[in-house]
């Protein structure tokens, strides 16, 4: 079985794995992927939704691995208990779910060793909650695939909030302080894309007005990061 490019950028991310759950599994690759590899001992595939359920129960079949992957059907980490597994992956939802699915048990979410996010839409609203909450962020990634770029978050609980200027919930500061290899063409993708979005703003309306300006900030900031890199 190969998976994706990002999937495999999230499963690389996982080191010293006993157990874990991957919430929100759909097809079960990730588990499948780690436990075969003997990368992790056994997992829990969880989704709250039946019919992904029943994909990653056929694909854990196919592959033989029943007595070490499980699935449980059930939301976020309802299905977990708080010592149960060492890490989670959270990946392919809306930062805003992710943050609400790590808020709705954070006794869970505390007796990790760690948890990998990969939030589909608003990573930087998932990010500012990460340190306002003072969660810390051990590690960042980024993955390009089929063309579209994935930000990857490790973290972990921690009590130590944190406020940063509004560029950095867009561009990790680990990314920055990594210096990753793809972080270049990510800020300038994304100055494009604001771009993009600026010149399709038209309206005399003050709302437009100021979301082109917003925009336009944005643009500077990301401008003035990338000369720094
Ligand atoms: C787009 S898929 C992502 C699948 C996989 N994690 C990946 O990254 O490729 C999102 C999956 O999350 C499930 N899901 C949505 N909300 C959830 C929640 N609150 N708890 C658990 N699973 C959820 C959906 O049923 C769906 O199977």
């Amino acid at each position: 079985m190969e998976i994706s490019i990002r999937l495999k950028t999230i499963a690389d991310l996982i080191n010293n794995c006993e157990s874990m759950a991957d919430i929100g599994t759909d097809h079960a690759y990730v588990p499948i992927y780690l436990v075969k590899n003997n990368l992790c001992k056994r997992a829990i595939a969880c989704d709250i939704n039946k019919g992904p359920l029943e994909k990653a129960r056929f694909n854990v079949a196919i592959e033989g691995l029943d007595s070490k992957i499980e699935c449980r059907l059930g939301g976020g980490l309802q299905t977990i208990k708080p010592d149960e597994v060492d890490s989670v992956v959270i990946a392919g939802m809306g930062g805003n779910l992710i943050r609400d699915i790590i808020e709705e048990r954070l006794d869970v979410f505390k007796s990790l060793k760690y948890a990998i996010l990969q939030p589909v839409q608003n990573p930087d609203i998932l990010r500012k909650h990460i340190y306002d909450q003072g969660y810390e962020i051990i590690d960042e990634e980024l993955s390009l695939d089929e063309n579209k770029f994935y930000e990857i978050i490790k973290i972990r609980y921690s009590n130590e909030p944190k406020q940063l200027e509004d560029i950095y919930y867009e561009v990790g500061p680990k990314l920055i302080e990594k210096n990753h290899y793809l972080l270049k063409d990510f800020i300038s993708f994304k100055i494009d894309n604001y771009r993009k979005i600026c010149s399709y703003i038209n309206e005399d309306t003050s709302f437009a007005k100021g979301r082109k300006k917003e925009l336009e900030c944005k643009v500077c900031k990301l401008e003035e990061l990338l000369r720094c890199l």
